[in-house]
């Protein structure tokens, strides 16, 4: 048989096992650098292939290095498998997420990871059938979307091993990147400054908020002056609490990107330049933390042309009625949207453009020929990185085009081992334009390597929590019981959240029975030591207390509800306490008696907990007991005891 109806029947033959790999991906999105599932997916898949595996190479937990055959050509896939945050997304033609908020597929990565990993597959069939020399390199590429994956697998010494590298990634045409699209630097400027109130004594403070927007002014004039195509554009990720408070503490993510390392150099320079401008003028300090950077793509030529006849040569993607129906619902959210066909089957001419969006591919097509290719996935219209192309990574029309994908990757791989005039050409043509070992990674050695947030826990102990730590357990993990505090009063803001969360507080059959005694005046808190000998010279107390006039009764056995509705209310405070930068414990030990002489609390009112709050003193740190917690084995039993 033709080696090319080999692949196509090869890969074919698994169209189910691909297809629900993808839907696996594409119901479990990771983002960038957090890639274990899909990475232990991959591997599995690899080894049950029989590839030689290597996890978490190049100091990467969820990268992967598998190869399968010997000796030349070695032909590298590069796989990517990361989400982008924010695209959940149902099968849905309005903005419908099955998280709110949550990651999605708006990439298609789920389709890129399995259709390299079906395209390895082909290829393995291929050598196999055919007794032909040469390597087959599949590469995990992790956090694409974050534009510093290959680039750090570069930096550990990555793709130097290939005679060639081939890549597919989802689109909204059939067609070729032949041409160069923008590279890139990362980095997040932190200004400290001066806290104090804005409006009592705004000329002692010194303003983080204000170092970053000047970095913002200057930047946009900057941006007059550089080279056309350049990009810069920026995100504040942290710009104060209120308006009264100075802001201390300021952050502004940039990107820079332009069409060339030298160009991005020169503008990034200039900006950090500009940063160091802002933090002058506002007499502030200035961390610059350099998170990576990424080439420009560069395809070569004789690459591209062979990837767009063996993609000319496939027989065409058919539709069905209801995926055309489907994109077009979709492509009529779009107001670009003038009627044309969503779905087209056929190839773009292989013309050479110039664009300034990245992709991290550049560094490989800086190391090695390589060349880059897209199927349909999603409607041109549309375009990816929305929810509407996360509708079609789930769907038959990503899926398809996975497929398509994966066959011309493995077919143009096969000419590569059957043609060495092939590859001499792309290595003439890359030596002339690109130069053999001209690659310097733009990210330094000292520049760490992202880890997944969750990875060691997952990977370590296999009963500890699989899910990512949100900002409830981590806010819960960081508490501590405080028990020093400096001598500065809390804002009546924060002492208003605080009763809020007290509001908000879950009761049972919503009787609401709390009652709250807020002490903060000097005269209320020299009674405290009358009541407890816990009062940490804490500046403000709440003192929970519970109604029993209006208190829920447990019918069966008469159980008071109070101990349970207080314990609530007093969590939640305590809690959000810790959410605005305060400190407090939580005093059992005190005497109701006293608490009720000295406050005047009436009969019906039990006063039940006592939280001293403030702000922790310097040296305030968790006790010896804060640490020692029971193992959830231990504490945790399922179904029955
Ligand atoms: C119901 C209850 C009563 C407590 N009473 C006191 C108390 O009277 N004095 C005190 O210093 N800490 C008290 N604590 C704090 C605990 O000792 C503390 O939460 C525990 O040792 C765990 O330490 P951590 O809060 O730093 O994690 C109490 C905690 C709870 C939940
Ligand atoms: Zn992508
Ligand atoms: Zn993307």
């Amino acid at each position: 048989m033709d080696y090319k109806q080999l692949i196509i029947e090869t890969i074919d033959s698994k169209k189910e096992y691909y297809y629900d790999l993808a839907m696996k991906l594409h119901d479990h999105p990771e983002t960038a650098y957090n890639e274990v599932q899909a990475c232990k997916w991959f591997t599995e898949a690899l080894k049950e292939n029989g590839f030689d595996v290597e996890v978490g190479p190049y100091g990467m937990p969820t990268a992967i290095r598998a190869t399968w055959g010997s000796g030349h050509p070695v032909i590298g896939l590069l796989a990517e498998y990361d989400a982008l945050p924010g695209l959940s997304q149902r099968q849905n033609t309005v903005h419908d997420p099955v998280i709110e908020g949550g990651p999605g597929h708006g990439c298609g990565h789920n389709l890129l990871g399995t259709a390299t990993l079906a395209a390895a597959l082909g290829m393995k069939a291929d050598l196999e059938a055919s007794g032909l020399p040469g390597t087959i390199v599949f590469y995990g590429c992790p956090a694409e979307e974050v534009l510093t994956g290959k680039p750090f697998m570069a930096r550990g010494g990555a793709f130097k091993e290939l005679d060639l590298a081939l890549a597919w990634h989802g689109g909204g045409y059939n067609m070729v990147h032949y041409g160069i699209a923008g590279g890139i630097n990362s980095a997040i400027f932190h200004y400290k400054g001066v806290a104090g109130h804005a409006s009592g004594a705004p000329w002692l403070g010194r303003s983080a908020l204000d170092a970053c927007e000047l970095l913002s002014v200057g930047a946009n004039y900057l941006r007059e002056h550089i080279p056309d195509k350049s990009r810069i554009h920026y995100s504040y990720i942290e710009a104060g609490e209120a308006p009264n408070i100075i802001p201390d503490s300021a952050s502004v993510w940039y990107y820079v990107r332009g069409l060339s390392r030298e160009s991005i150099d020169d503008i990034y320079g200039r900006l950090v330049e500009t940063a160091e401008g802002a933090a002058k003028m506002t007499g502030t300090k200035l961390t610059v933390e350099f998170l990576g950077g990424c080439y420009n793509t560069h395809a070569t030529k004789v690459v591209s042309d062979l990837l767009h006849d063996v993609l000319a040569e496939l027989p065409p993607i058919e539709y069905t009625q209801e995926e055309r129906d489907l994109a077009t619902a979709l492509a009529k959210t779009s107001p670009r949207y003038k009627g044309d066909d969503p779905l087209p089957t056929f190839v773009l001419p292989n013309t050479w453009y110039e664009s300034s969006g990245s992709f991290d591919l550049g560094d490989v097509q800086h190391i090695v020929p390589c060349g880059l290719f897209s199927t349909l996935t999603w409607p041109a219209i549309t375009g990816n990185h929305n929810w509407q192309a996360t509708c079609c990574t789930g769907n038959s029309i990503g899926l398809k085009g996975m497929m398509q994908g994966a066959k011309a990757m493995a077919i143009a791989a096969g000419r590569a081992f059957r043609e060495p005039e092939f590859l001499k050409a792309a290595w003439d043509e890359f030596d002339k334009v690109i130069g053999k070992d001209s690659y310097k990674c733009p990210i330094p050695m000292d520049v760490p390597v992202p880890q997944p947030v969750y990875d060691e826990r997952s990977e370590q102990d296999e009963k500890a929590p699989k899910a990512k730590a949100g900002c409830f357990l981590k806010l819960a993990e960081k508490r501590y019981s405080v028990r020093k505090f400096k001598d500065q009063p809390v804002e009546q803001e924060k002492i208003d959240a605080i009763l809020r969360a007290a509001q908000v507080a879950p009761t049972a059959a919503n009787f609401q029975p709390q009652k709250i005694l807020v002490i903060n005046s000097p005269e209320a808190i020299a009674k405290m030591p009358e009541c407890t000998r816990y009062t940490f010279d804490a500046p403000l107390f709440f003192l929970t207390c519970i109604d029993h006039s209006k208190v829920w009764v447990r019918k069966q056995d008469g159980k008071n509800g109070a101990d349970v509705d207080a314990a609530i209310v007093h969590t939640h405070m305590m809690l959000e306490a810790e959410e605005l930068g305060l400190g407090s414990v939580w005093v059992g030990s005190f005497d109701p008696a006293a608490a009720r002489k000295a406050f005047n609390i009436p009969d019906n009112i039990e006063p039940i907990a006592l939280l001293p709050v403030g702000y922790p003193a310097e040296d305030a740190e968790p006790s010896p007991l804060h640490s020692k917690n029971k193992p959830i084995e231990e504490l945790a039993v399922y179904n029955t005891f």
